[in-house]
């Protein structure tokens, strides 16, 4: 092997890495396929019209500062729906023209050999590049600035609009307030056609949600057999994040909440320090995030294995509600007239169970949100459902005066006629967990 082919095959891995570490080559869930990138920036241009749009990925967070427990990447969701890159301060530009072909550019740090000996190889511009993203003109972050200052002139001198997502961070960021500034055509915000757009989820997304849940109801499981009278609330909160983590999910969609007794009645609550004791309900609100896309269920289980009458009766009626709202969802419902058929069920037949009066004053949430990216996803809540939306379905009752809370939250997607349950891997019935507990 002479020394020149030696060096081109110790390369070899080098480049493999690269994209690896910057595209979700080599994880769990894989890469975004290049189709369906494509697919969602022409979407995207369409809706543009005629105008320039400037989507900024993530910038690296401190791991020796602000952030030594929480050190890993986590890519802009937006940056990453439309290019599926893992890539630090880089920028997607996209020009929508009316008559002429639209085109995109797509700026990334220039590699650098001696800052990868510390943090792995990184993708630099350049076919590599181009290869995962479909994106064909790939250019030096460095120069960014500077010609996206002229592209923005330039369309909007032919009349187009500046998109930015006017997020807080784009607000205060003096670049694009020069930007907006010097547009002479004002700013449109870009992110309500992003939202609708990740609001109905493609095949990919689709995958990768399906997965989560699937995951997430395996860590319910696992968590349900590591409840009993003594066992920690960290306990259970481990067995399911272990399970998520050794099934391929990168991460937690939220923070765990695994609430027992009045824990279980504190919507939130995350410390997970407390015991569960005989007689208590847990509830456990615990979601996977799998590729960038999150689950996000809960159940609540007896701490002793079995519900008490009275905790079966609360139980039972929030199921019932649950299952009333489900059983109306279909294209063109609302979510807010979803919530509405979950709270008038519940009044009408809730009688005096959690007297006196209703249980009504009790369920003090929304029926559900969005899903997606992110665990409560973009999207607007007057938008009629249609297929391919992916939505929770959680009803709760909570009585601190009784130490006594219930939640369950089922993860669903709207089909063409009604919907399909997600995250039916999860026991959901009384029954069927206290099976699940007996048998561990
Ligand atoms: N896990 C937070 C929520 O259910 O909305
Ligand atoms: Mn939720
Ligand atoms: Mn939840």
């Amino acid at each position: 092997m002479t020394r020149a082919s030696r060096i081109a095959f110790a390369l070899l891995p080098l480049a493999g890495l690269a994209t690896g570490l910057s595209a979700q080559v080599g994880s769990p869930a894989g890469p975004v396929p290049v189709e369906y990138l494509t697919a969602r920036r022409a979407d995207l241009l369409k809706r543009m019209g005629n105008g320039i749009a400037i989507i900024r990925s993530s910038e690296q967070r401190s791991i020796e500062g602000d952030y030594p427990q929480d050190s890993d990447y986590r890519e802009n969701n937006d940056f990453f729906y439309l290019t599926g890159l893992e890539t630090p301060s880089s920028w997607l530009v996209l020009v929508a023209r009316d008559t002429l072909a639209p085109q995109v550019y797509l700026y990334l740090p220039a590699r650098d050999t001696m800052a990868e000996r510390w943090t792995g190889a990184r993708l630099g511009p350049g076919p590599e590049a181009s290869a995962l993203t479909g994106i064909e003109e790939t250019r030096p972050a460095d120069q960014a600035q500077r010609q996206i200052r002229g592209m923005v002139r330039s369309s909007t001198v032919r009349g187009g609009k500046l998109y930015l997502l006017l997020g807080e961070e784009a607000v205060s960021d003096t670049f694009f307030q020069q930007l907006a500034l010097g547009s002479g055509a004002g700013v449109t915000d870009l992110r309500p056609s992003l939202a609708a757009m990740r609001l109905v989820k493609d095949a990919d997304e689709m995958r990768r949600l399906r997965m989560a849940i699937d995951i997430t109801a395996k860590g319910h499981l696992a968590a349900m057999r590591a409840a009993r009278p003594g066992a920690w609330e960290y306990e259970l909160e481990g067995a399911a994040e272990g399970t998520f983590r050794s099934l391929g999910a990168e991460r937690v969609g939220y923070p765990s909440i695994v609430g027992t007794g009045i824990n279980a009645t504190t919507l939130h609550y995350d410390k997970s320090r407390s015991q569960l004791q005989a007689g208590e309900l847990v509830v456990m609100d615990m979601g996977a995030e799998y590729g960038f896309y999150s689950a996000d269920v809960t159940r609540t289980i007896p701490a002793s294995g079995k519900f008490s009458p009275r905790q079966l009766s609360i139980y039972n009626l929030v199921l019932a509600t649950q299952q009333a709202a489900m059983d109306s969802i279909r294209p063109g419902i609302t979510m807010g007239r979803l919530g509405q058929i979950s709270r008038d069920y519940m009044k009408a037949h809730s009688g005096d169970l959690c007297a006196p009066g209703t249980c009504d004053q009790y369920y003090i949430h929304g029926l559900g949100h969005w899903i997606g990216m992110d665990v409560h996803d973009v999207g607007n809540y007057a938008t009629p459902l249609a297929p391919n939306m992916v939505l929770t379905v959680e009803p709760g009752i909570y009585i601190p005066a009784e130490k006594l809370g219930v939640r369950i939250e089922d993860d669903v997607v709207v089909t063409a006629t009604g919907y399909e349950l997600l995250s039916g891997g999860a026991p959901r019935t009384a029954a069927d967990i206290e099976k699940v507990m007996k048998k561990k």
